[in-house]
């Protein structure tokens, strides 16, 4: 959430490389867009509202420069405007700062400032830090002033400082993600590593409580000791062009199809580190899964598959919720934090909060080297490549395809499902043709004009119709809701009349009956039923085939939801990689 990316070196236009690495980033953020670079009499500043894509540097040259900070913005405190955007100044344009989190006491901050004469030009909470920090500046050099700005701030952030006369950037972390790339004689620094894979896969890690100052070799600081510290340098193993379209029309398109060979890519684990993670499960005393959103389906319906697979219990919380379960948690627990970005707060809260508690923590996510990965216990990398939609779908398969391995596992079961796992991966590789997605193509443009939708589910297929709503919410802005079949009859088959649309998830098990029978009562109401399903049935009106996957159904059946939500999207002129009020990876709570 809000996109950093900033450049040193050598190169002659840092305004101009700035602008090209934060349109890598805009899934993070795409309200506002700014970049600062460094004049020689003052900093030049170029802000804008909407999104950075649409800026075209053919058209906008920038003055030379070697030294520049950028920001695409996610709007927290303030509203859409260009006053809101970062960078941010003090009164004389000599300091600039950009900001990814929430600064929680900026109200109280503010007001000390204002006492002191500042005036305020936005309404942001991180226009308190360059007044702050030009305050601090009147006594004290930029290095020290601005370690005694980052001590007053409370909240999480990522926040980037630069100065007139002074040829450095000072970045700083606490809770939101800032990765430097290293090059020959330049540096990069970027909320997330594809902004700069272009140029270097060489990387190193600023750490939660660290600040980095980059003139020509950037020198590390641990912000509780104060002292410095050693880094790493890092090589990473990601290519340029995963994180290029290609010759797809959108992210999420090519994530979608990436599915022909990303649930191989998750399965293939090492057998140990899979028996000694299923171990840690059995041996613990209660296992929390967490996660938000997507990710918080995907623990849910894993659920299912421990119940079923492991027979065993194990909780599923929210991550903005866990904070209230923290009573139950014991030094022999285990959280399960699911994250494709790593980087999600509600989460991150969720682990620190088990950690305090002395609780043993294992995270599934995508980003190597995230701030999940790096504070969790044990780790398993999904290694779906870079997921950069908004609208989380390759991820999610991969993340279902890991959990599910682990309930095998936790039956001495682990070659059972990694046979199982293969074989689902080699189906969703034959669905995912050219013919299926006409097909879908075809049922999306006779529902995209409908107000609302609906799906349901039983069993593991409860929490995939939940997931189901999001996907199609989010991306093509129609109402949609998911149920448990069961429930429909409790109050919300009231919402059903002439026409409306229903998906109904069916897995050939014991729960097929029951869900069939679930759409014969919409059907009864004039509900028009999409069934997903590996047999035709007659209750359907419009039937999408699937694979008869067994325990896997979900990875399955969600593929074709995927796909629909997709082409609504196209159909109803949404922009499906950056749907509205959204933004990839919430770094804030
Ligand atoms: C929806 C979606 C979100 C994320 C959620 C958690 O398509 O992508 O609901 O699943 O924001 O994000 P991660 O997995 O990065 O923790």
């Amino acid at each position: 959430m809000c996109g950093i990316f900033a450049y040193s070196g050598k190169q002659k236009n840092a305004g101009e490389l700035v602008i090209r690495g934060l349109k890598k980033l805009e899934y993070r953020g795409y309200d506002s867009w700014g970049v600062a670079y460094q004049a020689p009499e003052k900093l030049g500043l170029l802000r804008k509202v909407g999104k950075i894509g649409e800026f075209n540097l053919e058209y906008n040259k920038m003055p030379e420069s070697t030294l520049a900070i950028g920001h695409s913005r996610w709007a927290t405190h303030g509203g859409v405007t260009e006053a809101n955007a970062h960078p941010h100044t003090n009164a004389e344009g000599t300091i600039a700062i950009v900001h990814n989190g929430i600064i929680e006491n900026y109200q109280e901050l503010k007001k000390e400032l204002e006492e002191k004469g500042y005036i305020f030009k936005s309404q942001t909470d991180t226009e308190t830090i360059v007044h702050l920090l030009d305050l601090y500046c009147k006594t004290d050099d930029f290095v020290s002033a601005a370690k005694k700005t980052l001590a007053r701030l409370h909240g999480r952030y990522a926040v980037l400082a630069v100065k007139t006369g002074e040829h450095k950037i000072i970045a700083a972390r606490r809770g939101s993600p800032l990765i430097i790339g290293v090059g020959e004689n330049e540096h990069f620094i970027a909320s997330d590593i594809p902004a700069f894979l272009e140029y270097t896969q060489q990387i190193m890690y600023l750490d939660d409580n660290e600040m980095v100052v980059i003139n020509d070799k950037p020198h590390f600081y641990n912000l509780e000791t104060q002292e410095e510290v050693e880094k790493r340098v890092v090589t990473i193993d990601l290519k340029p062009e995963s994180a290029e379209k290609g010759n797809f029309a959108h992210f999420m398109i090519k994530e979608i199809m990436e599915q022909k060979d990303t649930i191989y890519r998750a399965i293939n684990q090492n057998d140990t580190d899979i028996l000694k993670l299923a171990e840690e499960i059995k041996k613990a005393y209660g296992t929390f899964f967490v996660g938000c959103g997507t990710a918080g389906k995907v623990c849910l319906a894993a659920s299912y598959v421990f119940a079923k697979v492991a027979k065993r219990h194990v909780n599923v919380v929210v991550g903005s919720e866990f904070p209230s379960h923290q009573d139950f948690l014991k030094e022999k627990s285990l959280v399960v934090a699911v994250s494709q970005s790593g980087e999600t707060a509600d989460t991150l809260e969720a682990i620190e909060v088990a950690k305090k508690k002395g609780a043993k923590v294992l995270s599934i996510v995508n980003v190597v080297g995230s701030t999940m990965d790096r504070m969790s216990d044990y780790t398993i990398h999904i290694k779906a490549g870079p997921e950069k939609a908004v609208a989380s779908t390759k991820a999610t398969t991969s993340q279902l395809a890991i959990l599910t391995l682990l309930a095998y596992a936790c039956n001495n079961d682990l070659q059972e499902g990694k046979r199982l796992l293969i074989e689902t991966a080699g189906q969703i590789n034959d669905m995912l043709n050219p013919r299926y997605e006409e097909h879908i193509q075809k049922l999306a443009d006779k529902i995209k004009n409908v107000e609302s939708m609906y799906v349901i589910g039983k069993s593991v297929n409860y929490p995939i119709a939940l997931e189901a709503a999001i996907k199609l919410q989010e991306v093509s802005y129609i109402h949609a809701e998911g149920f448990a079949g069961g429930e429909l009859k409790h109050g919300p088959i009231a919402l059903i009349s002439e026409g409306t649309p229903c998906i109904v998830l069916v897995a050939n098990d014991e729960t097929r009956q029951d869900i069939l029978n679930n759409a014969q009562e919409v059907k009864a109401r004039g509900g028009y039923i999409i069934g997903i399903s590996p047999q035709q049935e007659s209750v359907f009106d419009y039937w999408i085939k699937v694979p008869d996957a067994g325990m896997a159904s979900s990875l399955v059946n969600i593929i074709p939801i995927q796909l629909l939500a997709y082409h609504l999207a196209v159909l109803r002129q949404n922009n499906p990689d950056m749907p509205r009020n959204l933004a990839k990876s919430v770094t804030v709570k």
